[in-house]
């Protein structure tokens, strides 16, 4: 018999998920040429070459014993110190390699931070439509995710999020460049939400974290800033991950940053050390410590996603579909024709294109799409893409 907690997990076990696997029955009946799978966020432009060299070269050239060998639950120091050395460049921070904690991709560091900060039926923040696994990460620490519900361009309101936070609330989870929405959050807009946060922990007398999930950072288009949230809020953790940016997803690689400035800085990154051991990940994976660590500089080649943006963005609007023009990420957030998204999607399937339902992150009335994938199978899906709007009278 499963845990009774488990079966409401088991039940609700992601919809993406349940689409890939959908999308391998469609290949195999119609043809993979003829199949248009939007539904996952797995990269589809190559790493950067840096990678695969500095895989080699540590394999070849390293201590083969120090390169797979257990280390600090927080992450090897040389790694750490490099990581946080090229932060201070790129943002002009001031962290240390005490202020990183390297993690098992950005799932495994925001797992590490719950079980670090949150006391049964402590409260976490998030903005709809959220990335779907907060929920369960937030949960699995007997928290309770309180939603904001989506103004109508997806940018947070400060006045939505004062009326959402309490005595209890213990975190902001923010994830810019946004998924599933695209969206990506201002220098003024982070400012305005920074002051409800610092109000409301006058007001309340207690401390309230944000963490930032910042998985699609470097994915940002048209020369836009996404703000690195340390400098206008002191309770700021950032939540890394290597997943997107060198598309690494398999190999779940990250890192958390906890400065200096967080309340009860010294327990909370002792703790997350703690976490990362009880939780079982024990270490991040150490090759991949040692990689990302020479890969600093490495970038993937974002343009590719940007044509890929354009194309899709383009042609969708010239069929009549509505849809804010995504910033940064790999995904659209694209109005249904019927207010039920789930049967829109269902409908779309009849066309074979795979879309996620919007009410997956909590924002009813849309589908995700996901453009990390093959150009021309872009080009491919747009007859169908045509078809579906046509079924709606567009
Ligand atoms: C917003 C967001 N946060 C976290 C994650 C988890 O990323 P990782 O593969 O680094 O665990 C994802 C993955 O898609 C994501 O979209």
């Amino acid at each position: 018999m499963i845990a009774k907690s488990m079966v409401g997990y088991v039940k609700g076990s992601s919809v993406i998920r349940a689409m890939f696997e959908e999308g391998k029955r469609l290949a195999k009946i119609y043809g993979a040429e003829n199949v248009y799978d939007f539904s996952l966020g797995n990269p589809s432009v190559e790493p950067p070459k840096q990678v695969r060299e500095a895989m080699i070269d540590i394999l070849q050239n390293e201590n083969q014993n120090l390169v797979h060998g257990y280390m600090s639950n927080a992450g090897y120091e040389d790694v750490r110190d490099t990581i946080a050395k090229s932060l201070n460049k790129k943002f002009g921070t001031s962290f240390a390699e005490k202020n990183i904690l390297m993690t098992v991709g950005a799932a495994g560091g925001l797992n590490v931070i719950f079980k670090t900060l949150l006391d049964p039926e402590d409260e976490v923040i998030t903005f709809s439509p959220f990335f779907g696994e907060y929920r369960n990460y937030v949960a699995n620490y007997g928290g309770k995710l309180v939603v904001v519900p989506p103004s109508e361009d997806f940018i947070p309101r400060p006045e939505m999020l004062a009326a959402a936070v309490t005595k209890k609330t213990k975190a902001l989870i923010i994830n810019n460049p946004n998924n599933p929405t695209g969206v990506v959050y201002s220098e003024e807009v982070i400012k305005s939400l920074m002051d409800v946060l610092r109000d409301k922990q006058k007001e309340f007398g207690t401390s309230i974290y944000l963490i930032a999930d910042e998985p699609y950072r470097e994915l940002a288009y048209d020369g836009i800033e996404v703000p690195y949230l340390t400098k206008y809020y002191d309770n700021t953790i950032v939540g890394y991950s290597y997943s997107k940016s060198l598309s690494l997803p398999g190999e779940r690689i990250g890192y958390l940053v906890m400065p200096d400035e967080l309340d009860d800085f010294e327990n909370i990154v002792q703790a997350a050390s703690v976490a990362n051991r009880i939780l079982g990940f024990v270490n991040a994976p150490s090759l991949m410590q040692r990689t990302v660590a020479r890969c600093v500089d490495a970038e993937v080649d974002v343009a590719a996603y940007n044509a890929n943006r354009e194309l899709l963005y383009g042609n969708l609007i010239d069929m009549g579909y509505e849809c804010i023009k995504p910033q940064g990420a790999f995904y659209m957030f694209v109005k249904a024709f019927e207010e039920d998204d789930k049967a829109f999607c269902a409908k779309a399937k009849e066309f074979n294109l795979l879309l996620v339902p919007g009410s997956t992150f909590g924002g009813p009335g849309y589908v995700r799409i996901a453009y990390c994938v093959d150009p021309e199978m872009i080009k491919r899906s747009l007859p169908a893409f045509k078809k579906l709007s046509e079924c709606y009278g567009k």
